[in-house]
């Protein structure tokens, strides 16, 4: 079947947040916007038509995008902007995904308010792998800024009315629940599907009194493992189910950032409510307190118990045998700048290289031909290996291109991504376009190619498209290219992806009829 969300206006509207009002870009004029709801196999049409002056491109995160590198979205990289007054209609087929997604502006900072849940349900008549739960809720966490900049942004959380079902969150920050079905009756179980929308948090979720039950995260189901503290990375999404076993009363929520790097950084903590229905008195409120900002122990807890459902249905497929090996450090750095105030500017790499964004989206280059706009020689190491979470090196210069790393159809890859110390170690949430990938193994310090991969996870690692790379440590992640096209690989810190920590992989079309990028749409924007 078909979803058809026609015309998209991506228009101004006016938005009241931390003592302000300011036009803020919007899709539909709603903040956040319009939840897509989907189901698994469903063809999903949205015709975007840019109302505003700025540029504009969406992308759909997490979707797969099977052949379909035209509707991924990244200014650039697959499309380029829909320009003021411009319409693009992105076509795609949710194949084989279920879960919850978002889909984001990819230009810019756009991003910060044009933003919205993907709800994708299973296909008719498929049950969830757990008990169904009562009620399903949307919960988009997000940042906004004062408008005087970066300094001054503020963490909130904006709860997205009612789903699927019924009723729920009464306003901005309360909502209020019913306890059980009936007087009498069991417990409701309600699904929190909360997305990390913020520009550059981390956060942890918590609700007094209530332990989550995580079912799935980035639209991939989990073995369930209960926690009273979720972590979630920008870009992440995760299902979590909560009971109605408490007493009539208040329970707050609270959502917190989550930074273990030596740097300073906003430590402000949001909070929300959940009411029981039934009467409220002061002394029926509880209180949460959020884990310090660098609990380190209560993120590594949460991360270390995300596994695979690999169920007989949802089985783990981990590639087992690699054909691409690689090695990518990622960091900060320091170039000279000619119109820079210090003559310098902050930047950042991977494998030292400070991608250049072009002026021609690379998919197009690629599928045409066009030369002169990207090469193929992304490095699969450092050049010059050095001590990567040890003493600052004296040298923080980074080289610029527009480099990528081809891949041929359906090779398989293992990727260790390491954080550095050049200026200073930060947890990295790394997200690849077109692709769900293992994450293997994790740990902290320098990678040890010769020990490490003997405790890699190959049975049930869990499955995601963004995953945090640990401050002064390592991921590792295995993926099959099984989908060519162009697709770009960032950090979803916006900071650090408008620096450069960015790149891309070109996946070559393979032999068979079902295995090349589809022809372009007619309407696909021109830079
Ligand atoms: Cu959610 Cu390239 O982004």
């Amino acid at each position: 079947s078909v979803v058809l969300l026609i015309n998209n206006l991506v228009v101004m509207a006016n938005a009241t947040k931390l003592c302000e009002s300011k036009p803020i870009v919007t899709v539909n004029g709603r903040f956040p916007g319009p939840t897509l709801v989907a189901r698994e196999d469903d063809t999903v049409t949205v015709k975007v038509v840019n109302h505003v002056k700025y540029n504009v491109s969406i992308h759909w995160h997490g979707v797969r995008q099977l052949r379909t590198g035209w509707a991924d979205g990244p200014a650039y990289i697959t499309q380029c902007p829909i320009q003021p007054g411009g319409t693009y209609v992105y076509k795609f087929t949710l194949t084989g995904q279920r879960g919850t997604l978002w889909w984001h502006a990819h230009v810019l900072w756009l991003r910060a308010t044009v933003h919205g849940a993907i709800v994708i349900l299973p296909k008719l008549g498929v049950p969830y792998p757990f008990p169904k739960p009562n009620k399903e809720v949307v919960v988009v966490l997000g940042t906004v800024y004062r408008s005087f900049g970066i300094l001054m942004w503020c963490l909130f959380q904006f709860w997205l009315k009612k789903l699927i079902n019924g009723e729920w969150w009464k306003s901005d920050t309360e909502a209020v629940i019913n306890q059980a079905q009936k007087l009498g009756g069991a417990p409701n179980t309600y699904m929190l599907r909360i997305v990390n929308a913020a520009l550059n948090e981390e956060l942890f979720v918590r609700i007094a009194n209530h332990k989550f039950t995580v079912v799935e995260v980035d639209a991939v189901y989990v073995k369930p493992f209960t926690t009273d503290t979720i972590l979630i990375a920008p870009g992440q999404t995760t299902n979590a189910i909560i009971t109605t076993t408490q007493k009539a009363g208040k329970y707050l929520v609270a959502v917190s950032p989550f930074m273990d790097a030596p740097i300073a950084v906003d430590n402000r903590t949001t909070t929300a409510s959940l009411r029981y229905s039934g009467i409220l008195t002061s002394s029926n409120t509880k209180l949460v307190a959020p884990p310090p900002q660098n609990s380190t122990p209560v993120a590594n807890t949460f991360m270390n118990s995300l596994r695979s459902l690999n169920s007989a249905t949802y089985p783990a497929k981990v590639p087992l045998t690699i054909n691409h090996s690689l090695f990518f450090t990622i960091g900060l750095g320091i170039n000279p700048c000619a119109t820079c105030v210090n003559g310098s500017s902050v930047v950042a790499d991977i494998n030292n290289i400070t991608f250049v964004m072009p002026t021609t989206a690379l998919l197009q280059a690629h599928y045409f031909n066009i030369s002169g706009v990207f090469t193929d020689d992304f490095p699969s190491k450092p050049s010059m290996p050095y001590n990567y979470t040890g003493p600052q090196p004296t040298n923080l210069a980074t080289n610029k291109g527009t480099k990528l790393y081809r891949l041929p159809y359906n090779s398989t890859v293992q990727l260790v991504l390491q954080d550095t110390g050049m200026i200073a170690a930060e947890s990295h949430p790394i997200h690849l376009h077109g692709f769900n990938f293992f994450v293997v193994g994790r740990g902290i310090g320098n990678f040890n190619p010769n020990k490490d991969p003997k405790s890699f996870n190959l049975v049930d690692p869990v499955e995601r498209n963004t995953v945090g790379v640990p401050t002064g440590g390592w991921t590792a992640i295995r993926f099959k290219a099984d989908n060519p096209g162009v697709w770009f690989m960032h950090c979803h810190l916006e900071v650090h992806t408008t620096w450069g920590l960015k790149m891309a992989f070109v996946v070559d079309n393979g032999e068979g009829l079902n295995e090349s990028v589809i022809p372009p749409p007619a309407d696909l924007p021109k830079c």
